[in-house]
């Protein structure tokens, strides 16, 4: 199959590559694409050498599957000329996921949205994908009423750019500024650009996604979105109001079999979710599990995962996955 990686520079794109090559997805042709500023750049997948080419390029040789992650502005203008062409779009940009045409997929929780005609797909926010995974199998036992979430989200998220801030800030080198402010030995409460209501747009994508991919409004969702000087995963405390009464035992016995989950739960032995554990695993892992004191049917815990592979890559190429699965490819 011909696929088009596009970002193929890019951190998000960069692990695109890993995550195809060693799932074995079925890749007989790859076109790398990025800004013309990179064409004629060498990309290496499984031990084979590519030229770097242009989004018009690429849409000429007709890719069957483009798995996008440049940016919002050039989903918006080329996904659609893709698809034009005949090639089904996963795009990791927001620039498509509320779209009401658009199918917003993390395949744990709702492949089943995908249907045959879909040309363009949405891979949701990386922050949301990890929380959505873990929350799915407590709303189908409990109903969820109500989420509260706190981010502390990695630089890698922001990408490469951000990475050199920090490491520039952290060597002592001439710094080009991506963040409002210093990063290293720093947190900053703003994740993406504020909107009108004061929050970010990183925070209502948490709501808004949420309630989409759950396919249910009337979850409630607030966030605070924070960025951390990490690079290995995001982590989030969560906060959740359920309709109905739970036993703590039951809860960790729902997560430790639910798809793409692993429980990582145990205080006296000092063993919970860190970004240091979960880089370059594919899974979402979940500990801290515990009742909130202050209120009925509420449970608190801590949710980390690898922003670049479940929160990105990873959940792009299942997405592809799924449509090969049923022939829509
Ligand atoms: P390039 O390296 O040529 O700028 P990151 O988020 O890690 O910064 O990566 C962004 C990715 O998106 C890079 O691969 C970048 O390519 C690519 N990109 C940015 N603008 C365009 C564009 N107009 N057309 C194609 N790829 C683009």
């Amino acid at each position: 199959m011909k696929v088009a990686v596009v970002g193929a520079t890019g951190l998000v794109g960069t692990k695109i590559l890993e995550v195809l090559a060693e799932r074995n997805f079925p890749v007989t042709e790859l076109l790398p694409v990025a800004s013309a500023k990179s064409a004629g750049k060498k990309i290496t997948f499984k031990n084979k050498e590519y030229d770097v080419i242009t989004p018009e390029q690429a849409i000429e040789m007709k890719p069957a599957l483009a798995l996008f992650s440049a940016g919002g502005n050039t989903s918006l203008h080329y996904a659609p000329l893709f698809a034009a062409a005949g090639t089904t779009v996963v795009d990791n940009s927001s620039a498509w996921r509320m779209d009401p045409a658009k199918k917003l997929v993390v395949p744990e929780v709702n492949a089943d949205a995908l249907e045959a005609t879909d040309k363009i797909i949405a891979n949701p926010n990386c922050s949301t994908i990890q929380m959505v995974v873990a929350l799915k199998p407590l709303h189908d036992a409990y109903k969820i009423k109500r989420v509260v979430v706190s981010t502390y989200q990695s630089v890698t998220g922001t990408g490469k750019a951000a990475v050199d801030q920090l490491m520039q800030e952290r060597n002592n080198l001439p710094v080009t500024m991506v963040y409002p402010h210093t990063i290293d030995l720093n947190v900053i409460p703003q994740v993406d650009v504020f909107l009108d209501n004061d929050y970010t747009k990183e925070e209502m994508k948490m709501v808004l996604e949420t309630q989409k991919i759950m396919g249910d409004n009337n979850i409630k969702v607030t966030a605070t979105t924070v960025r951390i000087p990490v690079m290995g995963g995001h982590s989030e405390a969560v906060n959740v109001e359920f309709e109905n009464e739970f036993e703590i035992s039951k809860i960790k016995e729902i997560l430790s079999k639910a798809d793409g989950v692993i429980l990582q739960d145990n205080p006296s032995e000092k063993i919970y979710p860190m970004p240091k554990y979960a880089h370059e695993s594919d899974a979402v892992f979940v500990g801290r599990i515990r009742r909130d004191e202050t209120q009925p049917r509420t449970l608190n815990m801590w949710i980390v995962s690898d922003n670049l592979r479940k929160g990105a890559a990873t959940n792009a190429v299942q997405i592809a996955e799924v449509l090969l699965k049923n022939g829509w490819l």
